[in-house]
């Protein structure tokens, strides 16, 4: 089973030992990145193995592949062979692993490693991209049928981590350690079993000291905890959202609390996409068995499904995938979440005589929309693209106009209800985002804010008379600046959190194939962010 190397970066081995302590029990193996020592400190590795107290990879890693050693190479091997030397009888008071990269030919260095019971991981890493055919550079690193091959490579984009797991099959027998760098790559940590890796790497992100030693690193805590590492094996059902940047995504706390609740071999991990036909390939190379879809994918997913639902054939936006014998099949739950979310709050079972404006015409508000028509109301959509309100509003014969004065008037009768759909007033959050840098951006650039004038209320022009009952999808939030205005002016409001754990719960059946366990409720959450 693949294990957790935790990498030790702190200035002194005794800050390293602390961390080390403090983190022992999700730790499998530990990494002493000796290059981020302080020089003095340098001279003084040879005896953390055994205060270590469990297996130690001695790495020094160079700048050019991310390190922090500046030194000359005859210095860095110094400092390999004084790691090694001299080797105890008990080796467990030596290091268990010297990680040496592959174009660094000590026959020396190896010799000793070698004699001292001390396995080799040959190393190679590319931190601008991934490059082609890594099966023949995994089968050409394995000098000595002994050593663990490394292959650290950079992904730009889902092709890419595609590249590196059809590797790590194509090469079942080599012992290896495969690891997709960057965003896109984050569920190659996850996933290390099924991409045949030895180990994953990961860090600490809580100490400001310790830092991630590459992009993409996870937490360890979160890595042994949320996404229960250790239980992962080649049989655990795999489940995951998919869309970009999935920089504010909750679902992976929502589902794999669930699914360790209820102790189901499964596990849910984020798919950070820029292709939809790699994710597809993907998801068949890792047997994923269900997917939640987000932004940017929701409408352009739908070509390459093999069945839907009636809600998203009417709707034209899937938010589900689950395998059927048939193949994929899309459904969409935000609409049903929404809905039930609503008249909830409403205390209500249907919308009959209610008069409602919708702000927004995307791909949420199509779900909102739909659900409106079928359950009676009379609605107004305004959007910031005035044609989109149009295409919206003509089949369900609803009024429909701008973000503007005019929408705003014509607001007066459509006033019972207010459903804020847009992202607006998402940003501002106050997310821990560990696992997604923000300067992420995706290729085709979509729908995702990064304006830092990026306003923080779609219709500030608006007062609000305090009869309204809003609405407002964004849930990262307790309240946006829109459903702050609201609650001054006296209205009763309600944010998509509700929304968002309704749809998940069907969501959790389509994948499951049974009733969400409602009885675990009050123990799960999504992350808000
Ligand atoms: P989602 O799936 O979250 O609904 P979407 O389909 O991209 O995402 O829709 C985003 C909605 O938010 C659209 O109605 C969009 O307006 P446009 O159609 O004019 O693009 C709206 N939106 C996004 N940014 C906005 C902003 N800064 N001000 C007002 N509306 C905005």
């Amino acid at each position: 089973m693949a294990k957790i190397c935790l990498c030790l970066t702190a200035k002194t081995l005794k800050r390293n030992l602390e961390i080390l302590d403090k983190y022992r029990k999700h730790t499998d193996i530990a990494e002493l990145r000796v290059d981020c020592l302080e020089p003095d400190e340098r001279f003084l590795i040879r005896r953390f193995p055994e205060q270590a107290g469990m297996p130690v990879i001695l790495t020094i890693r160079r700048d050019i592949e991310g390190g922090q050693f500046i030194g000359g190479e005859s210095a860095r091997i110094n400092l390999m062979a004084r790691g090694l030397a001299y080797a105890e009888a008990d080796r467990r008071r030596n290091f268990a692993y010297l990680d040496i990269e592959e174009d660094l030919n000590v026959p020396s260095l190896e010799e000793a490693a070698r004699t001292f019971g001390t396995r080799i991981i040959r190393s190679y890493h590319n931190i601008k991209t991934t490059g082609t055919d890594l099966s023949a550079k995994i089968r050409s690193m394995n000098r000595f049928g002994d050593e663990i091959v490394k292959v650290a490579v950079t992904a730009n984009s889902t092709a890419d981590v595609l590249e590196l797991l059809r590797a790590g099959k194509e090469c079942a027998k080599q012992e290896k350690i495969l690891i997709s760098m960057g965003h896109y790559g984050v569920f190659s940590r996850i996933l290390a079993e099924q991409f045949g890796s030895y180990l994953s790497y990961a860090s600490v992100l809580s100490e400001p000291d310790i830092f991630p030693t590459a992009p993409g690193q996870i937490d360890v805590q979160k890595l042994a905890g949320l996404y229960r590492f250790r239980s992962i094996t080649r049989t655990t059902k795999i489940y995951g959202v998919a869309g970009f940047p999935l920089k504010n995504t909750g679902s992976p706390l929502f589902f794999n609390t669930v699914f360790g609740l209820e102790d189901i071999n499964a596990v849910y991990v984020p798919f950070p996409t820029d292709s939809l036909p790699a994710l597809m390939e993907l998801a068949n190379e890792l047997n994923i068995a269900g997917l939640s879809v987000t932004v940017p994918c929701k409408e352009i997913i739908i070509p390459f499904l093999d069945s839907l639902s009636p809600e998203v054939q009417n709707i034209g936006a899937c938010n589900t995938l689950s395998r059927s014998p048939q193949g994929w099949f899309g459904t969409n739950t935000d609409a049903r979440g929404f809905s039930d979310s609503l008249l909830a709050f409403l205390l209500k079972t249907s919308l009959k005589r209610q008069r409602v404006t919708v702000i927004g015409a995307g791909g949420a508000a199509r779900s909102v929309v739909s659900e409106l028509y079928r359950l009676g109301a009379k609605a107004l959509i305004l959007n910031r693209t005035v044609y989109k309100a149009r295409t919206l509003a003509a089949p369900y014969k609803f009024a429909w106009g701008g973000l503007d004065n005019r929408g705003i008037a014509m607001m007066d009768k459509y006033r019972d209800i207010i459903i804020q759909t847009t992202p607006v007033g998402m940003e501002g959050s106050d997310s821990d985002d560990s696992l997604y840098p923000s300067d992420v951006l995706h290729p085709l650039d979509v729908l995702y804010p990064s304006d830092p004038l990026y306003p923080l209320d779609p219709l500030p022009m608006y007062s609000f008379s305090g009869r309204e009952e809003v609405m407002d999808l964004v849930y990262q939030r307790e309240m946006s600046p829109f459903l702050k205005r609201a609650a001054d002016a006296g209205c009763r409001i309600l944010n998509g959190y509700d929304m968002l754990i309704r749809q998940a719960r069907y969501q959790y059946t389509q994948f499951a194939g049974r009733e969400f366990p409602e009885q675990l409720l009050t123990r799960v959450q999504f992350g808000r962010g």
